[in-house]
């Protein structure tokens, strides 16, 4: 994997690389996407080539419905392939992923219906959508599909345990790190399936179907747990998944499986016990809420000094962020109906941050909180422990006029009185909301390319901000 390198410069030690305001770097090449530009289903011309311009310095106020997760839609969607019955989904976000997996799920056979809406029926409510699997009419998910969203590497599991075989194409590596598999591989073989490599596909066999056993993970991952989780639904006997990832979505997947007639319990702690059942069946879900989501439009109401309301976001699913926040001094206040977050005219106070599996600070979050802290009286330190390349935000930011010093896995931000606007380019999902939530604090315009890295994950960005205040326009290319 190539990546883009800033000018080398060691401020006070030779380990620390500086990426400071106003210092000339070069893009060496492009550091790759997650995913390679794709047509969407509902594309229309000239999508690669969207920008959004942001006006900074306006204060958002407001309230901002937070959207179904794509974290939790997307393995729940996968889960259709466990059942010949229906799967009914609700809360679906509008997103290019899920357009995108859609697309990869009826290459298996899943027929597909998204309901109509209904009048009166809240835009911002996600889509609902009927998944039915009766028959599996091919159990491969070709590299053409696979390499553009990690994700769909995930109907290894579920088609295994259904089909007793499978054969999925190698997901790769991408911006933010390798990323291998080897995990996923491993929990499967512990559930009886032979693994073998072919021409960059793993195919996964167990003529005799799966059976349950014990898998020790050796280090938490969200999707080997998901895929452990959805194949020992079906696996016969008992399975015990230890070091189990504890994300939110893991536990949405787990109670729809449950939902669907599996029997997991220990849903929420690290460790799962699974007994095996003949059959799932159909069942209807509400997809939770983003937490992800949530976090993003926290950092950009904290950035601009504002007040927002995040309808719908589960406080529950967010107490480190939350603690950051406060330690930050931000108003958090949670109840019933959402979250509000303010920060009228207070300082920005600097803070430590690692990012760690749930639930600690997320990863996912990371990108947000160092376009915060760009800001704040003081230096704060985020060191990412989960990707070993998921600073590329970094280098963007200090277009804007960041002044933050990389140092292997740790980034220093040391906070500055004001960011400008510029030309800068999103190479990975989060990454480039950061450069939004920084853009929404700079003065003068910030233009974000790539666009479409947005669209896979924030659904209706531009509306939600501009319904605070926000000046924030999508610039549509062709
Ligand atoms: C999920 O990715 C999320 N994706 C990611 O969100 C998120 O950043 C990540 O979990 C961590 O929270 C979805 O839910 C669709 P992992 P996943 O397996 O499952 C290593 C976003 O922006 N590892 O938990 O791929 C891996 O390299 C995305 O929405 C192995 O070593 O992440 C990493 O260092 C990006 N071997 C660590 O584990 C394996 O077989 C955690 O990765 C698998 C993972």
């Amino acid at each position: 994997m190539k990546q883009r390198r800033a000018l080398r410069k060691p401020i006070n030690d030779d380990s620390v690389e500086r990426v400071a305001p106003k210092r000339p770097y070069v893009l060496v090449t492009d550091a790759g996407h997650e995913n390679p530009p794709f047509k969407r289903l509902d594309q229309p011309t000239g999508f690669l080539m969207d920008r959004i311009s942001i006006r900074g310095g306006k204060i958002l106020n407001g309230s901002i419905q937070i959207s179904g997760a794509k974290n939790a839609a997307l393995p729940l969607m996968i889960a259709s392939l466990l059942t010949a019955k229906t799967l009914i989904l609700r809360n679906v976000p509008r997103l290019a992923d899920v357009n995108l997996l859609l697309r990869i799920l009826r290459n298996h056979g899943v027929d597909m219906m998204v309901e109509g809406k209904r009048a009166k029926q809240d835009e911002s409510v996600g889509e609902t959508i009927h998944l039915s699997a009766r028959s599996i009419v091919d159990t491969t998910a070709p590299y053409e599909l696979v390499s553009r969203m990690r994700a769909s590497f995930w109907v290894l599991g579920p088609l295994l345990a259904r089909c007793s075989e499978a054969k999925v194409s190698l997901p790769g590596g991408c911006a933010i790190g390798t990323r291998p598999v080897d995990l996923h591989l491993m929990a499967l073989e512990q559930l009886g399936a032979n693994i073998e490599i072919e021409g960059g596909y793993v195919v996964a066999r167990a003529p005799k179907g799966l059976r349950g056993n014990r898998i020790v993970f050796p280090k938490v991952s969200v999707g080997a747990t998901h895929n452990a989780l959805m194949a020992s639904t079906l696996a016969r006997g008992e399975t015990i998944i230890e070091n189990a990832a504890r994300e939110p979505e893991i536990s949405d997947v787990a109670e729809c499986l449950n939902k669907m007639g599996a029997r997991v319990s220990g849903i929420g702690s690290s460790t799962l016990q699974i007994q095996g059942v003949e059959e799932l069946g159909g069942a209807d879900h509400m997809v939770l809420a983003d937490r992800i989501e949530t976090g993003t439009y926290a950092m950009a109401a904290a950035i601009t000094g504002g007040d927002v309301l995040l309808k719908g976001a589960r406080a529950d699913h967010l107490d480190a962020m939350l603690l950051a926040l406060r330690q930050a001094g931000v108003k958090v206040e949670a109840d019933g109906s959402g979250l509000r977050i303010s920060r009228n005219g207070n300082r920005l106070y600097p803070i430590n941050i690692d990012t760690l599996p749930y639930p600690g600070f997320p990863t996912d979050l990371q990108a947000q909180l160092m376009a915060l802290m760009t800001m704040a009286d003081g230096v704060s330190t985020i060191r990412e422990t989960i990707f070993e390349n998921r600073f590329m935000h970094v280098q963007e930011l200090a277009r804007l006029g960041a002044d933050i010093a990389l140092a292997g896995d740790t980034a220093h931000v040391r906070g500055v009185d004001k960011l400008m606007g510029a030309q800068v380019m999103a190479t990975d999902l989060r990454a480039s909301v950061s450069l939004v939530i920084a853009g929404l604090a700079a003065e003068g315009e910030t233009v974000l390319h790539r666009v479409y890295h947005l669209d896979r994950g924030f659904e209706t960005l531009e509306a939600k901000l501009q319904a605070c205040g926000a000046s924030v326009e999508r610039l549509t290319a062709g």
